[in-house]
């Protein structure tokens, strides 16, 4: 009985200084001026907040963030499961580029959030084709990107970028479908402040690829930190499961396999995986 207490006591739960917080983040942003934050304790989706405030024309790097989400979505209509302890955050961005090169920006974004979370100390942070961040074979991190386009030139008008990352969240605050495939990236080891740390880390990383990089530059980094190239994978396209080996992730992003009937074609968009890790 005294070893439980003492467990329990041990055990570390997210506690006020956890919490996400507007200056938290501000004093470790590299630009603090050219970023306009919003923090609420909970919203249904910060997409959609975010949505609202760039038709009524918000300026780039304007970003709002939720401490709980009620009805956080991922890709192909999926809900993301957005509890406390997590990272819910839009950012607004007005790129120079066409709708159909979208995904230059989630993947860009899912490299710098990568990269945001091994500052903090965590070692082989992988990424699943095309927008998920895993660790130990655990999806921790989902970006889903939509935008409106222009109908005169098909140029985004703008776009907004929705980065979901489990960073303290409790292994119950996950429903049992998703028990064994999403995690966290901290556990009770999480540093003091991981929150603010995680999303200041995000945004510089964010601010300095879209503000000066070509939006090829990412790729090779994308690529190296694939978890999927080389491996046997499941397709499903439209409904439908495919066999297949992950080759390689082409320069358009779309990814090169071969077929079980030994087909090498390439698949733009999908569901992956893996079926051997
Ligand atoms: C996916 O896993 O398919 C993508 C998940 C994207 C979740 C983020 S959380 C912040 C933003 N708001 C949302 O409703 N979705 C994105």
């Amino acid at each position: 009985m005294r070893i439980n207490n003492l467990e329990a006591a041990l055990i570390r739960k997210p506690s006020h200084s956890d919490l996400i917080s507007k200056d938290g983040i501000i004093d470790l942003l590299e630009h603090h001026e050219v970023f306009d934050l919003t923090i609420f304790d909970e919203t249904d989706s910060t997409n959609d907040v975010l949505k609202e405030m760039a038709k009524n024309g918000a300026p780039e790097w304007t970003a709002v963030i939720a401490r709980r989400q009620n009805r956080g979505r991922g890709r192909l209509g999926r809900s993301f499961v957005s509890p406390e302890g997590g990272l819910y955050m839009s950012l607004l961005l007005r790129p120079e580029l066409s709708a159909t090169e979208s995904l230059f920006i989630t993947t860009a974004a899912a490299v710098s959030v990568a990269e945001a979370i091994e500052s903090m100390g965590v070692k082989k942070v992988g990424i699943k084709w095309v927008n998920d961040i895993y660790i130990d074979n655990r999806k921790v991190c989902g970006i889903l990107t939509e935008g409106a386009a222009d109908p005169t030139n098909g140029r985004l008008s703008y776009a907004i970028l929705g980065i979901g990352v489990n960073v303290i969240t409790p292994d119950e605050a996950f429903p049992d479908e998703l028990k064994n495939k999403a995690g966290s990236i901290f556990g009770s080891d999480a540093p003091h402040d991981a929150l603010c740390s995680l999303t200041a880390a995000i945004l510089n990383r964010l601010y300095c690829r879209f503000s000066s990089h070509n939006k090829t530059d990412h790729l090779s980094e994308y690529r190296s930190r694939s978890v999927i190239v080389g491996k046997n994978v499941t397709l499903k396209i439209n409904g439908k499961e495919l066999r297949a080996k992950a080759l390689n992730i082409n320069d358009d992003l779309s990814l090169l396999i071969k077929t079980d009937d030994d087909n090498i074609t390439s698949v733009l968009s999908g569901d992956v995986t893996v079926t051997d890790f």
